[in-house]
């Protein structure tokens, strides 16, 4: 794994940004796995401002979603859709026809998870998938305990993670229960990984990752396994409490 230190999530947001760029130069219909939430914000923004400057076309690309909440409607705020569509899609002023998200308001969620899958094995797999990882270590919304063989499911969400995702909704009540993400295997299987972690809220999850360990109760852990992973981390998320608390 290559390891990116930063020194605040403004210089991760740049940093990314640059990787991002360079690689959807290189291949113009780049299949690009997205993460949502507050982390990925600033790089999406920084992205769109070096393509419209290079005036590079991205109408070949290809998004794919690593999840989406149950029961809200695309046009919801704090869907991912909408956040896929707002931070990338619009200001591109590109038509969203080839970005995959899967649908929260299936009537057969099941059958959306399968469709889902396929239509990521249709577009020949992902390429490059930019990932967050939550606090309790989770990737997409694969919390700790998932089977790594997992594909494209659907998840009740934990607690923790509709406490952290209240910021976003006003509420956690307002938060949904459920969510399809793609699967941990279905990560594993991307060509290439972006991570990026910033805050010291992550700095647990981190820790567990940089100890070489493969643990499924961190599932960011499993991506030791994976030949090419580049991580961009701020300062702050490389010390735990603990850490900080011994340095004293
Ligand atoms: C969210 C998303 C993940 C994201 C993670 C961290 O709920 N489902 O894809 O990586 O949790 O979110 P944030 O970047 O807001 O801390």
């Amino acid at each position: 794994m290559d390891v990116i230190t930063v020194n605040d999530k403004q210089e991760m947001s740049e940093k990314a940004s640059a990787i991002l760029f360079n690689e959807l130069k290189r291949n113009p219909d780049l299949v690009l796995g997205v993460a949502t939430g507050g982390t990925p914000a600033g790089t999406y923004n920084k992205l769109v401002e070096k393509v419209l400057a290079a005036n590079l076309d991205l109408s070949e690309i290809t998004t794919v979603n690593l999840d989406e909440y149950v029961g809200l409607a695309r046009d919801h705020e704090e869907s991912y859709w909408h956040y896929i569509y707002t931070h990338l899609y619009e200001p591109l002023n590109l038509s969203p026809d080839r970005a995959l998200v899967p649908y929260g308001l299936s009537d057969d969620l099941q059958a959306e998870c399968t469709k889902y899958e396929e239509a990521i094995q249709k577009v020949g797999g992902v390429d490059l998938q930019i990932l967050g990882v939550g606090r309790n270590g989770h990737i997409g919304f694969n919390e700790p305990g998932t089977p790594f063989k997992s594909k494209t499911h659907v998840v009740e969400l934990t607690d923790s993670t509709r406490q952290a995702n209240a910021r976003f909704f006003g509420h956690k009540e307002e938060v949904p229960t459920q969510a399809i993400t793609v699967g941990i295997s279905t990560i594993m299987e991307s060509r290439s990984i972006l991570l990026l972690a910033s805050g010291k809220e992550k700095a647990e999850a981190v820790k567990a990752l940089l100890s070489g360990a493969v643990d499924q109760k961190w599932p960011v852990t499993v991506l030791n396994q994976h030949p090419s992973v580049t991580l961009v981390v701020t300062k702050d998320a490389l010390e735990t409490e603990e850490d900080s608390y011994n340095d004293q």
